[in-house]
This record gives C-alpha cells, sequence and structure tokens, in this order.
C-alpha cells in the first residue's frame, strides 16, 4: 500500500511537472508579426506537441483527413507548425502533403523532422501566409489546418486563399478552438464567423473531441462549389 502511494506521488510529481510546464510554455506562447501570431518558441513547441497533448490530436484527425483524401489527392496543411500532423499523413497514409506556416523557424523544424523520419514518402514545407499563399490557382484536392486559424490576423482572407488554391469541388477541414472561454487562451471568436466571409460553402460545423472526453474545438468542413468562375469572395479590408 506505502509502495503503491509513493509511485502515485512519484507519478503525480511528474505529470504535475509536465502539466506546469506545458502551461508555462502555453502562457508564454504567442508573438504577434505581419500576417499572424507565431509561437514564442518553436522548438520548445515542437517537443511538446509531440509528446504531451497534441499526440492525442492528430492521431483521429489524420484518420479523419484521411477517409476524405482521394489517395492520390495533393493536400495542403495551412499554419503546419513542426508537421507532426503533415508527417502522419504522409507516413501512415502515404499522401501528398504540403505545409506552408508564416514562421520560418517553424518550417525550419518541420523540414528538420521530415527529414529525421524514416518514411519513405515525406511532406513537404514553405514559408508563407495564410492570407497569400505561394501557390498557383487550382493546386490542391484537400486544405487542411489545426490549432492555426485563431493565429491568422487576417482569417476571412486566409480562407479566400484557400478557396484560390483549391480546385473546384475540393474541400477544407479546418479544426480550431471553438467560441468562448478556452483553458490558457484568451476569449475565443466563433471560428464559423469568418468563414462566411471567406467565398468558401460551409459544408458542416461539428464539435471535436478534444483534449481527453472535452470537446474544446469545432470541426469546420467547407466546400469550393464544383461551378462559378475563379474570381474570390469580396473582402472588406
Ligand atoms: C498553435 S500553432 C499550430 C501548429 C500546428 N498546426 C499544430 O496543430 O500543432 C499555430 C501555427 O500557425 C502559424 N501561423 C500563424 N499565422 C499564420 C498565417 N497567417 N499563415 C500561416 N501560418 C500561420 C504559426 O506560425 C504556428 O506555427
Amino acid at each position: 500500500m506505502i509502495r503503491r502511494l509513493i509511485s502515485f506521488g512519484i507519478l503525480a510529481g511528474v505529470a504535475g511537472g509536465g502539466a506546469a510546464r506545458f502551461v508555462h510554455l502555453v502562457r508564454s506562447a504567442g508573438r504577434r508579426v505581419p500576417g499572424g501570431i507565431v509561437i514564442a518558441n518553436p522548438a520548445q513547441y515542437d517537443a511538446w506537441s509531440h509528446r504531451l497533448l497534441l499526440g492525442s490530436l492528430f492521431g483521429p484527425i489524420a484518420a479523419d483527413i484521411a477517409r476524405a483524401a482521394a489517395p492520390d489527392a495533393r493536400i495542403l496543411e495551412v499554419g503546419s507548425g513542426p508537421g507532426h500532423l503533415a508527417g502522419r499523413l504522409a507516413g501512415d497514409y502515404g499522401l501528398d502533403v504540403t505545409g506552408v506556416d508564416l514562421d520560418p523557424a517553424m518550417v525550419g523544424l518541420a523540414r528538420a523532422n521530415a527529414a529525421r523520419s524514416t518514411n519513405p514518402v515525406k511532406p513537404e514545407f514553405v514559408v508563407g501566409d495564410a492570407a497569400s499563399l505561394p501557390f498557383p490557382d487550382a493546386s490542391f484536392d484537400l486544405a487542411v489546418s489545426t490549432l492555426s486559424m485563431h493565429h491568422w490576423a487576417k482569417p476571412a482572407a486566409g480562407l479566400a486563399e484557400i478557396r484560390r488554391v483549391l480546385r473546384p469541388g475540393g474541400r477544407a477541414l479546418v479544426w480550431d478552438f471553438r467560441s468562448g472561454r478556452i483553458p490558457l487562451h484568451r476569449h475565443m471568436l466563433d471560428p464559423v464567423a469568418s468563414v462566411h466571409r471567406g467565398g468558401l460553402e460551409l459544408v458542416s460545423v461539428t464539435s471535436w473531441r478534444w483534449p481527453w472526453r472535452l470537446r474544446l474545438l469545432t470541426r469546420i468542413e467547407l466546400m469550393r462549389s464544383a461551378e462559378g468562375g475563379t474570381g474570390g469572395p469580396h473582402l472588406d479590408p
């Protein structure tokens, strides 16, 4: 009994220490730059996102994306950070993924993570702003994004750009915090509000279970309609 209590104490101490450091990381997280908010300490985010909370996030999300993607689909991940989701999509499902992130340091980490991986299929990463994506029109079948849209300075412009680079009939899957009070974050605005100004058709909005049994995320599915011209929506300045 005493041994069990000591083991529990040690485990609680380790978990508590880890959680406290994670809380510290998230609280000191953001640095505002032109285009959005980047993570202040990308290397620490990389390590913690891989080991702690976000690993549990990417498994179900990668499976969801793989169900939505044709085997030969070209996938764009916007705000790809250290590239763990893109790595899973390429490594576990053999999908063709390009990640784009505003922060050159994050792109450097994502490239290093991909280079270290033993998976034969590797994602690519480029530096760019969601609001002016460095890709030609109609060059992707599916766009995805996790925990990033609330960092973008101009979310509606980012969604309009996603519309531009999607082929007609292409889809976008966006996971972001639901509106309201979110632990360790400022009050979140409704992520669906930007969607209406981005020119993509709203297919569905569902709450997403993460972390653990909580439902802090919203999954938004959007579509670029197969008809219609290539012109994007009118965006207010
Ligand atoms: C909280 S991190 C999420 C990273 C990754 N998607 C994940 O789920 O771990 C937010 C990311 O969005 C990126 N970001 C912020 N503004 C951006 C913009 N305008 N365009 C592209 N990426 C942006 C940041 O550099 C950062 O890597």
